[in-house]
């Protein structure tokens, strides 16, 4: 039996892979690489001394999806497939419907078609829009989504409890992420964002290491202690990790429809990551204050409560980890 990564070649999807494969499983990967590189196969080999079978295929071709269920005994389904650029999602908006929605949609027909009905879905802290209470626990409400990528997330969400309402054999985990940021600490694995990054962390290490000339730091008069914006990031490999045991949640207790936020609950400013940042590595992070960045929110981290009592889940990993796995991972890759 094996799990189905369609995008694990991706940033999370790749890291998960390692997880996957470290804790004893069988995977199988699919990936089209539009936002991956082919390399990143071998790193995963190489860093785990595991093999696995993959696909290159896109998860919108439902004939060679269905030969993958065909050809391997899929148990369980981690979608890491869709589009995540926000910025990007404002100027392609059909693109990010039709690959994360339509993409989502075919998956989910193929494995009631082959009988498989247990999914682990990447979310994301932005489905609680500008959230009503901080820390955000699953409760909260969700909604007022600010771009279309959000948007997607937000309706495969409803798309997930519809099924679940109309057939409650399927065993379903959304996992709802807040700011991922940093690499395998191998350096060998990471993320790879095409053009110039629009994500904090990716941002500030490509100043550090003299890519880019500095930063932007998109508003400083927001209602926080610095005045810059504050989220709660979490390191690649603990979010990896939460969805192994997600993995077993479903596995040994079944039936039901999980919500879990995957996040540290403390919430760093800007400004904090840029100091976090130079301490860890020992480089100057050049910045300037720059108007706010439409569609941001001045606060956003998780409680984590319920993933670590129900899932046994807790962030491990510290700020100065992030920073300099992050920075490791430029290094080794630049
Ligand atoms: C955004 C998305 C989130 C998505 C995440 C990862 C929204 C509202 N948020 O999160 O859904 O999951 O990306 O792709 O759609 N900043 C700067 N200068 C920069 C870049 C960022 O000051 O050059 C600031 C931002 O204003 C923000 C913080 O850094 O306060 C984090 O930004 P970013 O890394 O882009 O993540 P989010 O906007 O929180």
């Amino acid at each position: 039996m094996a799990i189905l990564l369609p995008g694990g070649a991706g940033y999370i999807g790749s890291h998960t892979a390692v997880e996957l494969l470290n804790s004893g499983k069988d995977i199988v990967i699919i990936d089209n690489f539009s936002n991956s590189k082919p390399e990143v196969l071998e790193s995963i080999k190489k860093i785990t001394g595991k093999d696995f079978k993959f696909y290159e295929i896109d998860y919108l071709d439902k004939e060679k999806l269905e030969k993958v269920f065909e050809e391997n005994k899929i148990e369980a389904v981690l979608n890491f497939a869709g589009f995540k650029a926000v910025g990007e999602s404002v100027q392609k908006p059909l693109e990010y419907y039709h690959n994360n929605i339509s993409g989502c949609l075919v998956l989910l027909e193929t494995m009631k078609k082959y009988g498989v009905k247990k999914f682990i879905f990447s979310s994301s802290a932005t489905v609680y829009g500008d959230p009503e209470i901080i820390p955000i626990t699953e409760e909260c409400k969700t909604g007022g989504t600010t771009n279309p990528y959000g948007t997607t997330k937000l309706f495969i969400e409803q798309i997930l409890k519809d099924l679940y309402k109309s057939d409650n054999t399927w065993d379903i985990c959304i996992l709802r992420y807040f700011n991922p940021v940093g690499a395998h600490e191998s350096g060998l694995i990471g993320e790879e964002p095409k053009g110039i990054p629009n994500n904090l962390m990716p941002y500030v290490a490509r100043v550090a290491a003299g890519i880019l000339p500095e930063l932007s730091v998109f508003g400083n008069d927001y209602n926080t202690p610095d005045g810059t914006g504050v989220r709660d990031y979490i390191h690649v490999v603990d979010l990896a990790k939460g969805h192994v045991l997600a993995l077993d949640k479903l596995d040994k207790e079944g039936k039901g429809l999980f919500i879990y936020n995957l996040g540290t609950g403390v919430g760093y400013s800007v400004l904090d990551m840029v100091k976090a940042f130079e301490k860890a590595t020992g480089k100057e992070v050049k910045y300037k204050i720059a108007p706010r960045r439409a569609g941001d929110i001045a606060t956003c981290y998780a409680d984590p409560k319920k993933a670590k009592e129900e899932l046994g889940w807790t962030a491990e990993k510290t700020l100065e980890d992030m920073c300099k796995d992050s920075w490791n991972y430029i290094v080794k890759n630049s």
